[in-house]
């Protein structure tokens, strides 16, 4: 996990909460070779985002108000960051990464990704981007087609974007099932002949066939017991490092995000009430509300959260 080195409420724009690398001030262009590194811009940079969904009323359906899901959101992540989101359940999580998917339309605000306007994109770029940006859902049994095998649940995605070559599918799926620690031979099973965290590994690997920068983790392991939850959250870290991926890891469970977020933005009734690096807000948490999300994770006879 990061080690904090500054207190991320201290600068001056709240929405970059990241300091791994840490954020130093603009260097000046001309500084040269001797001069500091130039900071990479944000990998996904998100701001003040508002998705609201009507509530309709009456024989004319009337819109007699708004159901805020998310309502002035702003942040930033780099390149190989996880970000943790959390907050309880109803608080907008997957209304956010749904919006940052471009599977809903907000009302107000920007996603840039990579410096482009995500919701201006169109075509190709589009087409990069639903690569680059994936997402690992819930519950693994409703999103894989139970009458595809796993080798073409892996391979769909490769071959419609022309990335491999049928005949080299295989080859592909087996590579992809080593990475997430499955046997190669499972690619010509079908997704009803595995426990809930084999088909959470697989789609991972789904996820990485199509070699992305971002993965969206939208409670990816909250429907996995406790065990089985570690190793899936051990194989995310290791896949991190190995493909250098950022994620955006969502969940109702605080817990779940101590050991692997650099940073954390908790969520209640669509905005953003705490920020900043894991540790700092695990530890010190500010608000009531992180405090009492604290205080309910179950804890075994291990350190105790202080909340
Ligand atoms: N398509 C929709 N139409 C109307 N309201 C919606 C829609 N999608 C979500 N909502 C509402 O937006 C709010 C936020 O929902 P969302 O699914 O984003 O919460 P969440 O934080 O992901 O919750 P959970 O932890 O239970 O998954 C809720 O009040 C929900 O009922
Ligand atoms: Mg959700």
């Amino acid at each position: 996990m990061a080690v904090q080195q500054s207190n991320p409420f201290a600068q001056k724009d709240p929405r970059v909460i990241t300091v791994k690398p840490p954020v130093p001030p603009a260097a000046p262009a001309a500084q040269g070779a001797a001069g500091p590194a130039p900071t990479p811009p944000p990998l996904l940079e998100v701001e003040g985002l508002r998705t609201w969904f009507p509530i309709k009323k009456g024989i004319f359906a009337r819109t007699a108000g708004y159901v805020k899901a998310v309502n002035g959101v702003s942040f930033a992540m780099h390149a190989g960051e996880t970000l943790g989101v959390v907050g309880e359940s109803g608080c907008g999580k997957s209304t956010l990464s749904r919006t940052i998917l471009r599977l809903e339309k907000p009302h107000a605000g920007t996603i840039r990704f990579e410096g482009r306007n995500v919701l201006a994109l169109r075509g190709k770029e589009l087409q990069q981007y639903r690569r680059d940006m994936q997402v690992v859902f819930q519950d693994p049994h409703a999103t894989l087609n139970p009458r595809h095998s796993v080798l073409d649940i892996l391979t769909e995605g490769m071959l419609v974007h022309g990335l491999i070559k049928p005949k080299e599918a295989q080859e592909v799926a087996a590579e992809l099932l080593r990475d997430v620690g499955l046997q190669p031979d499972a690619m010509h099973r079908y997704p009803h002949a595995f426990s809930g965290g084999q088909r959470q590994r697989i789609c991972i690997a789904r996820a990485l066939a199509l070699k992305p920068k971002m993965i969206i983790c939208d409670e990816a392991v909250s429907a996995l017991d406790l065990s089985i939850r570690a190793q899936v959250l051990n194989l995310l870290m290791e896949l991190k490092d190995k493909y250098h991926l950022a994620y955006l890891f969502i969940t109702h469970d605080i817990g779940v995000v101590e050991h692997i977020a650099d940073n954390i933005i908790v969520m209640f009734k669509g905005e953003i009430v705490e920020r900043g690096p894991a540790e700092q807000v695990l530890l010190h948490p500010q608000e009531p509300y992180t405090q009492r999300l604290i205080a309910a994770v179950p804890r075994v006879g291990g350190a105790a959260a202080q909340a």
